[in-house]
């Protein structure tokens, strides 16, 4: 059985997901294939300790910029679950660029050292404070966000976009990309098939 809100969290996740995904799109079929991930089976308990950083004071904020649509359920599961995950900067974070080391925290939800852990995906959130831009990145497999709070996403095949509530974000595998807040804190979820 797994935990009841992490339940919660997937089914809304899907729904707001395929609800916003183009039909036939690669976007879709990522989608599609990590909540099939999702449902095939239960992963392990978390075997990281919950953690918070100084940004998830925005958490709230951002929270209720998700509005009322599809996505409200998915940010109601998410505040619902956020004491108990653990927000960590990312992986070799530069404390030299302060806007971003001080302005982002990431939670793996599903995944490898995740809340629930498994090794077949990633879900998780990147909560970012204003003003801060998150570094361009890139990571084998293909990716899909669904963003909470208002933000741009850019892509080497992408300029920068603003997907707001009714689209999605998608990621081609190994592809250049990076996100930013503007005038109010950005909240996102992504998902991954590893
Ligand atoms: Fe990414």
């Amino acid at each position: 059985m797994r935990d009841p809100v992490l339940q919660r969290f997937i089914e809304a996740s899907e729904v707001a997901v395929m609800a916003a995904a183009e039909p036939g799109s690669p976007a879709e079929a990522v989608a599609r294939e990590v909540f099939r991930r999702c449902h095939a089976r239960v992963g392990g308990p978390s075997t990281v300790p919950p953690a918070t950083l100084p940004v998830c004071g925005w958490l709230d904020a951002a929270l209720d910029s998700t509005g009322d649509g599809p996505r409200r359920a998915v940010a109601d599961a998410l505040e619902a679950m956020a004491e108990r995950l653990e927000w960590e900067r990312r992986d070799a974070s530069d404390p030299a660029n302060r806007a971003f080391y001080d302005g982002h925290a990431n939670a793996l939800i599903l995944g490898p050292g995740g809340y629930e852990e498994r090794d077949d995906l990633w879900i998780g959130a990147t909560l970012m404070a204003p003003g801060v831009t998150y570094v361009d990145h890139k990571h084998p497999p293909a990716e899909v966000y669904l963003s909470l709070a208002p933000g741009e996403w850019w892509n080497a095949e992408m300029d920068w976009t603003d997907p707001g509530m009714e689209r999605l974000i998608y990621n081609p595998p190994g592809i250049l990309h990076a996100m930013r807040s503007g005038d109010r804190p950005f909240l996102a979820l992504w998902y991954l098939p590893l």
